[in-house]
């Protein structure tokens, strides 16, 4: 058997691709933990912002020995930046062989093919192609719990500041009929948790003829014997129909929680950002949410410093944030992408500015987030069971309905991992909470 070393970055939308290249590539090669030992190295990447961007070359040029002094070795650079860069990219790093962008990463077997027979290096980036993940095959050390399902790729919206829709193409979703077969399969395999994926699954089938809604197929799925949970990410504003709030108080399998990226609090702001919402709409949608299903955990992404934002602007975010309470987000700085319309737009916000605001952003929100991880304490809270901690091997770890983090203690000689069980919360950490083991209600 050969070896194959595969890094990725970026969202789960890419560990998703990365896994089931895997899968694609078991028959002939073993995963292994050091580039330096494989025979195909694989790096699957991200060019949401810029410093992603810079960590992939860096570390693909770091190959370049490994290469010159093993010339048989595989490099391949997959995802994102493949699709974004690619001629660029073998120009620049000659000695990368292949290059697929997420649209073409599954005939990874075919490319391999390619080069072994002398024609290499395989640039393919097209995005109107085909493109249709394989099935989960059974992993020889087991199906963890949970596991992600891509139910779309690309994206149509074309925020003004965003790469994504020119690397991952416009919007396509998959059948449902595949979807169904795919979920049911890992659940056959012992998955108890699903997440679907998409970058906005809220418009899932909107483009395709006799395809169900969004919240139709969330209905669709959980009708799956077998499955406890299901999760789906990432959400638009602007997409968030009465009909999927509805699921959240409907569906008892569907958790408690939705990532719903804001991005500003400022209505100019998200104008020039082109998100199709404003502020008060925001507000609006969140308010009639919470009105259908009170205990939904909402999380964001956060964006300081685009173009042309003031410190008026940026108050606003703070504020929204403020009066939203979120139990998580995600923030950044902003960074000029390539394609993207923002990098042309003036009245670039200078970095030690976005480095200030960043920092009251993250300041604000760690309070708000400690005073609902507090809010936790004394309650009993349903947990599945994801294995032992790995900070401490005396804990079991698994999530929340609402998606944190509990590492608890339970009694000697129980088998929790898969198990879905209640958990009495008894302390906070910063990034998750400690409980004690009460029961077990399912499984494992
Ligand atoms: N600069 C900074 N953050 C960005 N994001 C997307 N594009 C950029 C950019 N150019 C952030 C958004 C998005 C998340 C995945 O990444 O907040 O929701
Ligand atoms: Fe990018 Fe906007 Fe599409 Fe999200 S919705 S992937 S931020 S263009």
């Amino acid at each position: 058997m050969k070896r194959v070393y595969l890094k990725t970055f970026g969202c789960q939308m890419n560990e998703y691709d990365s896994e089931r290249m895997l899968a694609l590539l078991r028959e002939e090669y073993v995963p292994c933990a050091q580039p330096e030992e494989a025979d195909l190295i694989l790096v699957n990447t991200c060019s949401v912002r810029k410093k992603a961007e810079e960590k992939v070359y860096s570390l693909v040029g770091r190959f370049k020995h490994l290469k010159s002094r093993r010339p048989e070795v595989v490099v391949g650079v997959c995802g994102c930046v493949a699709q974004q860069e690619g001629e660029r990219l073998v120009k620049r790093l000659p000695h990368v062989d292949l290059v697929l962008g997420p649209r073409t990463v599954f005939r990874i077997r075919e490319a391999l093919q390619e080069i072994e027979a002398g024609r290499g290096p395989v640039v393919w980036v097209e995005l109107d192609t085909d493109w249709s993940p394989p099935l989960p095959t059974p992993s020889e050390n087991g199906r963890p719990v949970k596991a992600f399902v891509t139910i779309m790729q690309g994206c149509d919206n074309f925020c003004s500041y965003c790469v994504v829709p020119y690397v991952r193409g416009r919007e396509v979703s998959r059948p449902p009929e595949e979807i169904l077969r795919e979920v049911e399969c890992l659940v056959a395999q012992g998955v108890r948790e699903i997440t679907l994926l998409g970058q906005n699954v809220n418009s899932y089938g909107r483009k395709e003829r006799g395809f169900p809604t969004f919240a139709e197929l969330l209905r669709l799925i959980s009708e799956i014997e077998g499955l406890w949970r299901l999760r789906f990410t990432t959400s638009h504003p602007k997409d968030l129909s009465e009909d999927l709030m509805r699921a959240f108080a409907e569906l008892e399998k569907l958790c408690e929680h939705l990532h719903l990226p804001v991005q500003s609090g400022s209505s100019r702001i998200l104008h020039l950002m082109n998100r199709k919402y404003t502020r008060e709409e925001y507000l609006e949608k969140v308010r009639r949410l919470r009105e259908m299903a009170p205990e939904v955990a909402l999380t964001t992404d956060i964006i300081v410093g685009f173009p042309g934002e003031t410190e008026e602007d940026f108050r606003q975010t703070l504020t929204l944030l403020e009066e939203v309470r979120y139990q998580e987000i995600f923030s950044f700085k902003y960074s000029d992408r390539p394609f993207a319309r923002a990098r042309d737009f003036p009245e670039k916000v200078p970095e030690e500015v976005k480095a200030a605001r960043l920092e009251e952003v993250h300041r604000l929100q760690a309070r708000i987030t400690e005073e609902i991880y507090r809010s936790y304490i004394g309650r009993k809270e349903e947990i599945l069971v994801e294995g032992r901690s790995e900070r401490n091997p005396l804990l079991w770890t698994g999530r929340t309905r609402t998606n944190l983090v509990v590492n608890f203690s339970a009694p000697e000689g129980l088998d929790l991992k898969g198990a879905l069980v209640h958990v009495l919360i008894k302390d906070t950490g910063k990034h998750s909470l400690r409980g004690e083991y009460v029961r077990t209600l399912k499984g494992p």
